[in-house]
């Protein structure tokens, strides 16, 4: 078999596995959540459980991932010698496999929505208005080939491989994301109402805090936002270096992740209030603040029309940023299935990339062609359902499936200090015990 791929340096690393977690997740649903749940304190609440819940559970996946040097089936399976673990790990394996296949097949879908967006200003701007027209519309080509140019880029870069694929990728892609933010949220505060839209995301609804329903979301967004629970952060654990300290490097990734879904709501918000103060519609008919795809949707791009040609360059800038967010996300999610093939079955990289690809693209169809029926279970089903209780899965392995001593040798791999260190005498227990408990009951009491 073909020599395993390896991230060749820190950065790459950091970038890989932060363009996996930055996401439409950070920029699309973590501001307009917050919105929509009493500003800072879900804001609070949400910092807090992403690093109470989400970092010890990526610190699960890295360090299985980096320990078995192994895809999330092959991974899980080997972790501990008794037959009993073994079918276990092959069963969560496969669960984690199939949910990172589902998510993608949506995941692909809006990404192809957010590519959409970004040609048709595009096109606005060329004179081609007939295509801007078309591509503005939600319609079955639309969608369908758009979709398809997403899943082909995708494909592209992970049929590459790990370093030239994945870590060359991101490194050119994150620094861009980072830019386009920035220039943006420059411009929008910039304009009238920006403020009051800043007031609503910085200054806390305290109220808001004894609401059992914000702590649920706030958990599905930190798990979703770092790309926890389908082995995404697993693989990339395997590819890291065994100098690399683990503990630190998940926790740069947490950091950068919640510093960039933050540093989203600095835009998202004062655009929402940009727009009012332009006279667009920004509250729901029963007061709510719109968000998801009438936000995304209908609030900004009647912003950016607003703002005349200034208005096109900015569509042209926002929709960007989604797109790559997104294609950075997505390149993890289709590594999980295509080093499953690469690893367990033999197959040539280029060609597992096209197979898992296309079925996925299948399903994308599929999804496509009957939205109104299965788009939106799709998404609970994977996201509210299967991440949390994955998640649940991969910390009882590390915890439980992996002796102390070994955890121990791993993670003292970059790490010589270690053992005095204040991760080392929680974390531990923490994974084994508390962590799963949280989640686990978090999750119950959101089904009463
Ligand atoms: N973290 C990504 C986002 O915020 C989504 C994702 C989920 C990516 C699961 C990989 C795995 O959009």
């Amino acid at each position: 078999m073909a020599e395993r791929g390896q991230f060749s340096s820190k950065i790459g690393f950091l970038l890989a596995a932060t363009g996996s977690a930055v996401g439409l997740g950070n920029i699309w649903g973590f501001p307009t959540q917050a919105a929509s749940n009493g500003g800072a304190a879900f804001l609070l609440v949400y910092l807090i459980l992403a690093f109470v819940l989400a970092y010890p559970a990526l610190m699960a996946e890295l360090t299985i991932g980096r320990h078995a040097r192994a895809n999330v089936v092959t991974a899980l399976a080997q972790l501990h010698p008794s037959a009993l673990m073994h079918k276990a790990g092959l069963a969560v394996g496969v669960g984690a496999l199939s949910v990172a296949v589902f998510i993608l097949s949506f995941y692909a879908i809006v990404t192809g929505w957010m590519l959409a967006e970004f040609l048709s200003p595009a096109a606005q701007l060329l004179q081609l208005h007939k295509t801007a027209h078309w591509l503005d519309a939600q319609s079955f080509s639309r969608n369908l080939l758009m979709c398809a140019v997403m899943s082909g880029l995708t494909i592209t870069i992970i049929a590459r491989g790990v370093e030239k694929g994945i870590e060359a990728w991101s490194t050119r892609l994150m620094p861009a994301l980072f830019l386009i933010l920035l220039g943006m949220i420059g411009y929008v505060f910039t304009q009238p109402g920006a403020t009051d839209g800043l007031r609503v995301y910085l200054v806390p609804d305290l109220s808001r805090l004894s609401d059992p329903g914000l702590i649920l979301s706030a958990m599905g967004q930190a798990f979703f936002s770092l790309s926890l629970g389908v082995g995404t952060m697993l693989i990339y654990g395997s590819y890291l270096r065994d100098t690399d300290n683990l503990p630190r490097m998940g926790a740069s990734v947490t950091l950068l992740d919640t510093g960039f879904a933050f540093t989203a709501g600095l835009l998202i918000l004062p655009a929402i209030y940009v727009a009012q103060a332009q006279g667009i519609t920004v509250f729901n008919s029963d007061g709510a603040l719109m968000a998801g795809p009438d936000l995304i949707f209908q609030v900004l791009p009647a912003l950016f029309d607003s703002m005349g040609t200034a208005g096109s360059w900015l569509a042209l800038a926002f929709f960007a940023l989604m797109s790559i967010a997104a294609l950075t996300s997505a390149i993890s999610l289709l590594e999980v299935p295509v080093s499953v093939a690469v690893e367990r079955w033999g197959i040539n990289r280029p060609l597992a990339a096209c197979l898992s690809g296309a079925v996925i693209f299948m399903i994308s169809g599929i999804i496509i062609a009957q939205h109104d029926k299965i788009f939106s279970a799709v998404i609970t089903l994977t996201t509210e359902y299967g991440q949390p209780l994955l998640g649940v899965a991969l910390c009882l392995f590390a915890g439980w499936a992996l002796h102390r001593d070994q955890l121990l040798k791993e993670l003292r791999k970059g790490n010589p200090n270690l053992e005095s260190s204040f991760f080392w005498r929680i974390w531990p227990f923490y994974v084994k015990f508390i962590c799963p408990l949280l989640i686990l009951t978090t999750f119950v009491q959101s089904l009463r």
